[in-house]
């Protein structure tokens, strides 16, 4: 598409329902706050320059907003005086001259690139203004599409509405699409006169059709155009988000058993034939490569899986946790900064951090790396094939060689060379016979206790 665009973002709502301290578009949804989707759809959809309308924390928005690609300037809109308002403050961004301008909302997430580019298509028939419509059971709330023979007369907001008017079903999703030449005239002309006392964007159609204009409807599923309010609509969106994101994620070719209790984050990367059993939470920055398995009830961040790796069940993978081809990290395992060599087993109850570990080492039950000494952070190296008996403490810095030993239960402070057999425990002592009399003892004592001696 050789037309040029600028988005306008409105963000400035002041997000009274979220009772939060924080402006709405702030709040994560997939673990990244919800302008930036907005921002990565405008993005997609083939658009470089945005003009982001904001309001309260106008500086964490935009920081918040910036995404790569994206040429953007913020302007605050100190009063909200109303949709139509918000655009305006865009002024000086929208004189710049473009052949269309898209409005979109930074409290509607899930909006697709698809969906923007059918509305910038539906431009191209010669037409003023193409409007996001969705069809839906509740209305209530939403301003209608007055739509006759695919012509949109005009949005009629639901305070303003007739009877009549109020059992239209095909809604005003709130984004739009101007033509950039007659923009900034068209808004212009927008006035107050109405229930709310608001400047509203929706009068556009009707202005634009009285200079002899044309506008149009264009419709998105009522899931994608969802705004966020409060608390439960931005978990119904999150929900959302989740399910589309599997959907994609399982028709790319990885097997989920239970997807619905699969939780992605927005840039979890997935290989071909991985395989997520129930249970399992992707923090942000994960990448796990094809064929790996994710066990159930795991939970990674800022974590690599290798091809063929297997993770879990009940592990956790924190971030700079890399597990290399065929690596393995059981049950009840915390590995956090530590590369995994390939082929190297940490199977039961330990934990892995700040640690370089060979390829085929052995990493027995109950295994710590000691790596914090109260104030700093320390390495633990362990070289290719070693193998570290159960139960033992590495206190590092330490390093232990290639095919090096660790009897179980050691406390290991110093270097172990390779092939070296390192004990750090005390010696086992036997003492033949000397339980016997250690038993006579203890039921003498009972007998005592019972005949009331003390
Ligand atoms: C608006 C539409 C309505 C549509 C609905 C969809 C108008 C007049 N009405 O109504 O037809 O069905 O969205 O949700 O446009 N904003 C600002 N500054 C302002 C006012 C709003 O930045 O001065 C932003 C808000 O943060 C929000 C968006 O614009 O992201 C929509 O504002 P909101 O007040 O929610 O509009 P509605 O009254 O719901
Ligand atoms: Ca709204």
């Amino acid at each position: 598409m050789s037309r040029t665009c600028l988005a306008v973002i409105l963000a400035a709502g002041d997000s009274t329902r979220m009772k939060s301290s924080m402006s709405k578009v702030l709040h994560p949804v997939a673990g990244q706050p919800m302008i930036a989707h907005v921002m990565q759809v405008v993005q997609k959809s083939g658009i470089a320059d945005v003009a982001l309308v904001v309001g309260r924390d106008a500086q964490a928005v935009s920081r918040a907003a910036e995404v790569e690609g994206l040429s953007i300037t913020s302007f605050t809109q100190t009063e909200r005086l109303g949709t139509g308002h918000a655009v305006l403050t865009a002024r000086e961004a929208i004189a710049r001259g473009y052949d269309e301008i898209l409005v979109a909302y930074g409290d509607v997430p899930l909006i697709t690139p698809e969906t923007l580019m059918t509305a910038r298509a539906a431009m191209a028939g010669g037409c003023d203004v193409a409007v996001i419509g969705f069809h839906t059971a509740k209305p209530t709330g939403y301003g209608r599409l007055l739509v006759k023979n695919d012509e949109l007369l005009a949005i009629r907001e639901e305070k303003d509405a007739s009877e009549e008017e109020r059992k239209i079903t095909r809604c005003n999703s709130g984004l739009m699409v101007i033509d950039g030449k007659k923009a900034l005239d068209l808004l212009s002309r927008i006035g107050n006169e109405n229930a709310k006392g608001e400047y509203y964007l929706t009068d556009l159609v009707e202005i634009a059709r009285s200079l002899g204009g044309r506008a149009v409807a264009v419709d998105a599923s009522e899931e994608e155009v969802s705004g966020c309010n409060n608390r439960a609509e931005l978990a119904v969106i999150e929900h959302l988000w989740q399910v589309r994101r599997r959907h994609e994620i399982m028709l790319s070719g990885v097997t989920m058993i239970a997807p619905e209790t699969v939780f992605l984050s927005h840039d979890t990367v997935i290989g071909q034939d991985a395989l997520i059993e129930p249970n399992v939470v992707f923090g942000p920055g994960v990448t796990v490569e094809s064929g790996a398995v994710i066990h159930a009830f795991s939970h990674l961040e800022g974590a690599h899986v290798a091809s063929g790796a297997t993770v879990g069940p009940f592990a956790r993978l924190r971030p700079g946790a890399d597990l290399a081809e065929g690596a393995k990290v059981g049950n009840f395992c915390e590995v956090k900064k530590a590369e995994i060599g390939a082929g190297a087993k940490v199977n039961h109850l330990t934990y892995i951090g700040d640690a370089v570990i060979g390829a085929g080492t052995n990493i027995g039950a109950g295994t710590i790396t000691c790596n914090y000494d109260g104030i700093n952070k320390h390495e633990t190296r362990i070289g290719k094939n070693a193998f570290i008996g159960s139960n033992s403490a590495l206190v590092a810095p330490v390093t232990i060689g290639d095919g090096a030993y660790v009897a179980s239960g050691s406390v290991i402070t110093e270097t172990v060379p390779d092939d070296a057999l390192a004990f750090g425990r005390a010696r086992q002592e036997v003492k033949p016979e000397r339980a016997k009399a250690v038993r006579e003892r203890a039921v003498a004592l009972k007998a005592m206790k019972k005949n009331g001696h003390s």
